[in-house]
């Protein structure tokens, strides 16, 4: 069953109606100010950090679900109801809520009243602009009423929902005009206020939710709305919110506009007031002053567009699956860089106090969003490296507005290291700019510990040559990618988390998987050594070819001690036991080692690669995509920690973790597994289980982290969508793998993959600046063709001007 429809030609998924299994969202924002948007105008708005600078009210799993965000209220006679749906709930004659991108659009309509209500934050503007048109569809005159309201959070995320006894006395307010202003604060520590903001005079307004609701009231039906009047109230303390009551007369036919906006200010702090206790609303009014017109609108919501467009035209796919353009010229790429803005931070499951951004996941993010956007992954890479330590170490976390790292969370996570490899490799092969070696770059932002970027990478191989375990392989620490894999935690008591609870760091479990990895990112490392060689302080010869012979000492390790027969084992836990393996109870086989092994090339000349996958094939593979491991654990381990916890087929335990499977993907094409890697791809793409809705749930338009295994109750469930590494790996997977065009230090490589049934595509590829027409297609006369010459290799060499390129293959 379905909710709605791609609409390819505007970019956008098309929700037909407000009843999705679960809310289903977009984001707003391209800078600073970011708002979530669900199919029904649920959500909120933050400034830069969701946890420190919250300016909307959000309840996470309250009841009824996704209530709040953007709330606007129409009375057309005896009738009361909302252009988004909620919050009035009243059931609509017609219905549209288009997800598009970086804006969204509701088009709704009841008794001959069309709505159109269009929200987006223009470029370069901390606002968000919902712009209402209304149409008298009827025959007879109309006069309406319009209620606006948002609540406003008092900045802090995690405190506003915490700390009620003092909560509930600051909150402070002023109404100027139509422009109602939420300075909770103002007077002491802060800089900043918000405003709520409508362009035309208004017949009243409310900032006291308690006045606006009424002491019983709710959200669908506040008393405001029921008597069909403001009460002009200012809050003081309890619950500050902003609401306008606007009324107006529309003859038939007549259409008319409003814009509605919802500001961010910081002013310097010598300009804060006014006069005593009134806030400067010169910045908010200079914000107002560019959005007084509806051609206003239009203009900034076309350069939104443009914007858009632009960015994701550094890759586009013409080919004959209609899913497979879908995902990789549009939702794929759109997706990639909401997590460059957002990392985990905030969604509908991320509640934006918790996790700020991941080192590793800003670090994976980053591949996908790269060839789009090099500039901010350049800046993205050096604010990541400057929160790594002396050691090689990362702090797992860090908070976006401060850069620092997270210290609730620690560090300890051994993967972490080589995943700044990962992310400056894959900047230096896209851009071409090795000159970001030698940007100086601060240890654990401690000024004055500046050193190379080349030296952040150095230390991040020898973090885990000096941490190998008794087999030579590298420690796990606190835990691997896998982040419930906690081997060294031992964990029995309910008030610890597994995330934070003391880390034994036994010295004897050891990582599979970061050996694998070791060999992928060390080899790059190398490589970047080689390329740049002379040109960089902290690099020399002789480490180089130490970190060669360390390379080839990991491999021989991985072969001897870390293949188990018919797959590659996991782990070795703290007491030297073996995780992953066929002798295990349960969790004999995981998908990671499969996966890091093969693309590390290990086993690819001697037949252990095709078996391991093969046995991926036979244990973890469901229809809905490949699972994490098998069987699932059924009891709590406390030597494996928070994986074991979960109940079979969630999350870590035996879900089918989606970030996983485009590593598999990629696997099978390090083996010539072209149909295979393809199916791989597809079992787990929105766009090609869209028809699956109903059962998944979330978005069928991104990548959800996780959907139920084959042991859950109900496989295939989906969870957790949009911040996840998915996004990123799986536009690796199918744009250089499947597709096979692969940025390389020196051009584009060209190796495509694809399944036997696709016999022709083309891609635009913008590569440094140039573009690229590729056409692969399927023929006898193999080849490379640039520009009508055939060339000996397949390395498109960087071009100065637009290129033609013909790839032939069987
Ligand atoms: C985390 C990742 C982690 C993955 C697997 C995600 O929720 O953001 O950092 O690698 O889970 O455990």
């Amino acid at each position: 069953m379905k909710y709605g429809f791609f609409d390819d030609e505007k970019c956008e998924y098309v929700v037909n109606t407000p009843h999705t299994p679960l809310p289903w969202i977009n984001y707003l924002g391209t800078d600073s100010f970011f708002s979530l948007i669900s199919q029904t105008g649920g959500g909120y708005s933050f400034y830069k950090d969701a946890k420190l600078r919250r300016i909307t009210r959000y309840r996470y799993n309250n009841v009824p679900r996704d209530t709040g965000g953007r709330m606007y209220y129409i009375l057309d006679g005896e009738d009361v109801w909302s252009p988004a749906y909620s919050p009035a709930k009243a059931e609509l004659d017609t219905f549209l809520c288009r997800h598009g991108l970086g804006y969204t659009i509701f088009e709704t309509e009841k008794d001959c009243l069309a709505t159109d209500l269009t929200c987006f934050v223009p470029l370069h503007n901390s606002c968000e602009i919902n712009m209402m048109t209304l149409e008298n569809k009827s025959n007879s005159m109309k006069e309406l009423q319009i209620f606006s309201a948002v609540e406003w959070c008092l900045w802090n995320a995690l405190d506003d929902s915490q700390n009620f006894q003092r909560n509930l006395s600051i909150g402070e307010v002023e109404a100027e005009g139509s422009t109602l202003y939420h300075k909770t604060e103002f007077r002491e520590r802060r800089n900043h206020y918000s405003f709520f903001n409508v362009n035309r005079e208004i017949d009243g307004f409310d900032t006291s939710r308690d006045a606006f609701l009424g002491s019983e009231g709710d959200w669908d039906c506040p008393d405001a709305v029921k008597n069909r009047k403001s009460s002009n109230s200012i809050a003081h303390g309890w619950t500050p919110m902003a609401s306008h009551n606007i009324r107006l007369t529309l003859q038939p036919g007549e259409t008319t506009s409003l814009i509605f906006m919802l500001g961010y200010v910081e002013v310097a702090d010598d300009e804060k007031w006014s006069a005593e206790n009134i806030i400067n609303k010169e910045p908010a009014k200079m914000i107002i002053n560019q959005f007084c017109t509806p051609g206003d609108v239009e203009k900034s919501f076309r350069e939104l567009g443009v914007y858009w467009k632009k960015l994701l035209s550094a890759f586009q796919l013409e080919s004959k699956e209609i899913e497979l353009n879908r995902m990789v010229n549009i939702w794929n790429q759109y997706q990639n860089m909401i997590t460059y803005h957002l990392s985990r931070s905030a969604s509908y499951y991320e509640s934006g106090i918790g996790r700020g951004m991941g080192f590793r996941d800003s670090c994976q993010d980053l591949l996908g969003f790269v060839h789009m956007a090099p500039e901010k992954a350049r800046c993205r890479i050096l604010d990541i490296a400057a929160t790594q330590m002396e050691d090689g170490s990362a702090w797992h976390q860090y908070q976006p507005l401060t850069k620092r790292g997270n210290a609730d969370i620690g560090s300890g996570f051994n993967d972490d290291p080589l995943w700044l490899i990962a992310a400056v490799d894959a900047y230096i092969r896209e851009t071409g700019d090795g000159d970001i070696l030698k940007e100086p770059v601060c240890f654990n932002n401690v000024l004055g510990s500046e050193r190379e970027l080349i030296e952040h990478l150095k230390r991040s191989v020898h973090f885990i040559t000096s941490h190998l375990g008794p087999h030579g392989l590298p420690l796990i620490g606190r835990a691997d990618w896998n982040d419930c894999l906690n081997l060294n935690c031992f964990s029995t008591d309910p008030a610890e988390s597994f995330q934070t609870c003391v880390n034994r760091d036994t010295g004897i479990a050891e990582s599979i998987m970061i050996a694998a990895m070791f060999v992928i990112y060390a080899e790059k490392y190398t490589t970047l050594c080689d390329i740049y060689d002379g040109e960089l302080e902290s690099v020399s010869g002789e480490e180089t070819k130490e970190v060669k012979g360390a390379i080839q000492m990991m491999k021989c390790s991985i072969e001897v001690f870390g293949w188990d027969g018919r797959w590659f084992l996991r782990a070795y836990d703290s007491n030297g036991e073996k995780v992953g393996s066929d002798d295990c109870h349960e969790g004999k086989i995981y998908i990671e080692p499969q996966s890091f092994c093969v693309m590390a090339g290990i086993g690819v000349e001697d037949g252990k690669a095709k078996r391991a996958l093969k046995s991926v094939n036979e244990y973890l593979t469901t229809p809905y995509g490949t699972c994490l491991l098998w069987p699932c654990y059924k009891t709590y381990h406390p030597e494996l920690g928070e994986i074991s916890s979960y109940p079979s087929g969630y999350k870590e335990n035996g879900g089918i973790f989606c970030h996983s499977n485009p590593w598999l993907c990629i696997a099978n094409t390090v083996i010539g597994e072209q149909n295979e890697a393809f199916e791989i791809y597809r079992r787990i793409s929105p766009a090609y289980t869209e028809h699956l809705s109903e059962l998944r749930k979330t978005e069928p338009y991104v990548y959800c982290q996780m959907l139920a295994g084959q042991e859950a109750p109900i496989p295939g469930e989906g969870k957790n969508s949009w911040l996840t590494g998915t996004a990123a790996w799986n536009f690796v997977a199918v744009s250089q793998y499947i597709l096979g065009i692969r940025p390389e230090y020196d051009g584009l490589h060209i190796q495509p993959c694809l399944p036997e049934h696709i016999h022709r595509v083309k891609v635009t590829r913008l590569f440094r600046g140039i573009r690229y027409n590729i056409v692969l297609r399927r023929g006898t006369e193999k080849g490379l063709w640039i520009n009508g010459r055939k060339l000996d290799n397949n390395t498109i060499p960087v071009a100065e001007k637009e290129t033609n390129v013909e790839y032939v293959f069987e």
